[in-house]
């Protein structure tokens, strides 16, 4: 038989999700489970984003804005850059999957961490995009100069998650500025600041400071995480006009759906809801971590709503004894398999999850 697929999407495993509570009350037969492997926002939607939804559930035979304007309109002014220096997206995942299709191809090549966020070595693999791996310190912290070190003439693209996931590390913003600087003109630089909002070291900066020390920056944000918008699919990419335009010529019509784009300016004006959550994360990550620390455990410094935690146990063991005490977690693949990303939830959850490890350990 003829092949059914290139040899490049042969390769292709599908993305693993965070297991669902539902899945996991069902195999158990309980009904509190407890999930704490997506890194979403616990404490829940806007209850403004919610309204606006309610609003405009009767319009919604009708199209959405293609042009995602008043959103647009929105988020310009929110952050004071010009409108067509945006593009929407349904999650900040389908931006990823559009640039790796926009500024490469199978004669380009792109630069990724690892660990890093899974999801650019998908879409670059859906491209048949070649790309490189670059071991982050100690698995855990970026290393520009092996950033740097290696791009080849013929990259066009390389992804930094700012803060980083799964390891939630930050480029230090004088590495930031060398990484602006020093990488070649022609590579877009995409720095994916999913996590923004959680970081609080003194050396961070977003990306967003330095767009004036290069042109090829795209910024990517999303409405996922912070703004617990994750079931509406909203994120949004921040670049330079041209970068903007090709990315506009590629992605699908309508690709922001109507409920996303309302539901977003309505959390977007919802200051208190996001700083609420920031400041309980700030709290509770810094609790987690010391009680997961005296428990033995090495908890990696994060600067998101979740930390990566080395049981020094098969990565698989560890998960299920937590599945069976209804906590679901995040295992990692290699060469991070004895390490599990953990989100921070709320001071009960929290607590339920110290027990659970504690109960783990001792068993
Ligand atoms: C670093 C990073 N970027 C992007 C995303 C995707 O977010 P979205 O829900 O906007 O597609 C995630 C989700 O986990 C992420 O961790």
């Amino acid at each position: 038989m003829s092949r059914l697929v290139p040899p490049y999407i042969e390769r292709l495993v599908p993305y693993v999700p965070g297991k669902p509570v539902e899945e996991l009350e069902r195999e158990l037969g309980i009904k509190n489970a407890l999930k704490l492997a997506s890194n979403e926002n616990p404490m829940g939607p806007s209850p403004r984003a919610l309204e606006a939804i309610a609003k405009h559930l009767p319009e919604t035979h009708r199209y959405p804005d293609a042009a995602a304007f008043r959103l647009r309109e929105r988020l310009a002014a929110h952050h004071d850059i010009a409108m067509d220096e945006i593009i929407v997206g349904n999650g900040s995942n389908e931006i990823i999957d559009n640039l790796c299709r926009t500024f490469a191809d199978a004669t380009n090549h792109a630069v990724i961490g690892v660990p890093s966020f899974v999801y650019y070595k998908l879409g670059l693999i859906a491209a048949n995009v070649p790309y490189t791996e670059v071991p982050l310190r100690d698995h855990l912290a970026w290393d520009v100069t092996a950033l740097l070190a290696a791009v080849r003439p013929e990259t066009s693209i390389l992804f930094v998650a700012h803060p980083n996931n799964p390891t939630g590390a930050h480029v230090a913003k004088k590495d930031l500025e060398r990484l602006m600087k020093e990488l070649p003109e022609r590579v877009v630089l995409v720095m994916d600041e999913a996590y923004v909002e959680f970081a609080d070291a003194p050396d961070f900066v977003s990306a967003l400071t330095m767009r004036n020390l290069r042109e090829r920056l795209l910024v990517l944000r999303t409405f996922s995480k912070a703004y617990g918008l994750a079931a509406i699919r909203v994120g949004y990419g921040i670049g330079p006009r041209a970068v903007i335009d090709y990315l506009n010529r590629v992605r699908a019509p309508f690709n922001c759906n109507a409920l996303a784009q309302v539901a977003a300016i309505a959390a977007l004006s919802d200051h208190e809801h996001v700083s609420n959550y920031v400041k309980l994360n700030r709290t509770e990550r810094a609790r987690v971590t010391n009680a997961l620390t005296k428990l033995g455990l090495k908890v990696g410094p994060s600067q998101a709503n979740f930390v990566l935690v080395n049981f020094a146990k098969p990565g698989k063991e560890v998960y299920d004894s937590m599945l069976r005490l209804g906590v679901i977690i995040r295992p990692m693949p290699a060469p991070i398999d004895t390490w599990q990303r953990i989100t921070i939830g709320l001071p009960e959850e929290n607590d339920r999850l110290i027990a659970a490890v504690q109960q783990t350990l001792g068993a």
